[in-house]
């Protein structure tokens, strides 16, 4: 009974991988650099791209349970290749899928729901570790710099969607799920900005950027212009399942959903000034 991650080396990945580890699972994490990996302990890292599932073969060998993303690189580039790679997991013996949904409807989504596997779609909304991207401005300038301030997100520690996607996984109970993952609780980034601030025990200053100046950092930061107008969408009107709090984490592993106080404290250092993210 072995299991394949892929995404493995990415923010949610990484945490399916060390979930499924903890709870005693073997698992097959894929990479298309297993030299640069840098896996936990354990797994066994084997080379594959999603872009090309002839690639695929030895990394499914023997695999009952397979992870999914949706996207190939950098910009999250829709992959087209779902409906060979699902026909490819089904011969290998695959018995469960799950999917990270990529933000919208994706072919490779459509292609495990319609490829005759048990599968479990993972919703999750706004991320907390996208709050690494403050590391800097508050490590170097004690700001953070954002706009749409007062918006409220229910985000998720990822290794809550870790633990929702290594459960179903590995066990009964959630084929043809779609699980929109959230944390405990809808907060602004002011109050993110002041949870931070007690969890490094050093004040940080908010600065509310407008529109404008938003979109000109995106472009600045290599976005292309369909991600910058997802995050302008997202952020001026945040949908009412990116700010409710779902009890999907509690429901599916029987544990809280962490709190954003409790990841701020996990990762303290990077917002201090000689930390690194
Ligand atoms: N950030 C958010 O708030 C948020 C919220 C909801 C949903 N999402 C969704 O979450 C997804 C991003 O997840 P993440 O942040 O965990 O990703 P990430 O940290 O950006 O990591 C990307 C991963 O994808 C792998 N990868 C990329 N192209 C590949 C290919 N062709 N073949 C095999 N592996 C490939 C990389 O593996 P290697 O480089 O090792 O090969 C890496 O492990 C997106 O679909 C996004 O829409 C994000």
């Amino acid at each position: 009974m072995t299991n394949l991650v892929t995404g493995a080396t990415g923010t949610v990945g990484r945490e399916i991988v060390r979930e499924l580890l903890e709870r005693g699972h073997a698992v097959r994490a894929l990479t298309r650099d297993p030299a640069a990996a840098d896996l936990p302990a354990g797994a066994e890292a084997v080379r594959g791209d999603l872009s090309d599932p002839d690639s695929l073969g030895a990394a499914l060998k023997g695999v009952t349970a397979l992870h999914l993303i949706t996207f190939d690189g950098p910009y999250y580039t829709p992959l087209e290749t779902g409906p060979r790679i699902v026909a490819l997991a089904r011969e290998a013996g695959v018995r469960r899928i799950t999917v990270l949904h990529g933000g919208g409807p994706t072919p490779l989504e459509d292609a495990v729901r319609a490829g005759g596997v048990d599968w479990t779609v993972l919703v999750p909304v706004e991320f907390m570790a996208n709050a690494l991207e403050w590391a800097d401005p508050v490590r170097t300038a004690d700001e953070i710099a954002e706009p749409f301030t007062d918006r409220l997100s229910a985000m998720v520690h990822e290794g809550d969607i870790g633990a929702v996607a290594a459960v179903a996984l590995t066990e009964d109970g959630h084929a043809g799920q779609q699980y929109v993952i959230t944390g405990p609780e809808a907060l602004t980034i002011r109050d993110k900005t002041d949870i931070i601030a007690a969890a490094r025990g050093r004040a940080i200053r908010l600065v509310e950027l407008s529109e404008e100046a938003a979109i000109a950092r995106w472009r600045a930061a290599g976005h292309p212009q369909d991600v910058i107008d997802f995050l302008l969408s997202v952020y001026r009107d945040t949908p009412p399942e990116g700010r409710t709090v779902s009890g999907t984490v509690e429901r599916v592993t029987g544990r809280p959903a962490r709190t954003f106080a409790q990841w701020a404290r996990d990762h303290a250092d990077a917002f201090r000034a000689g930390g690194t993210t």
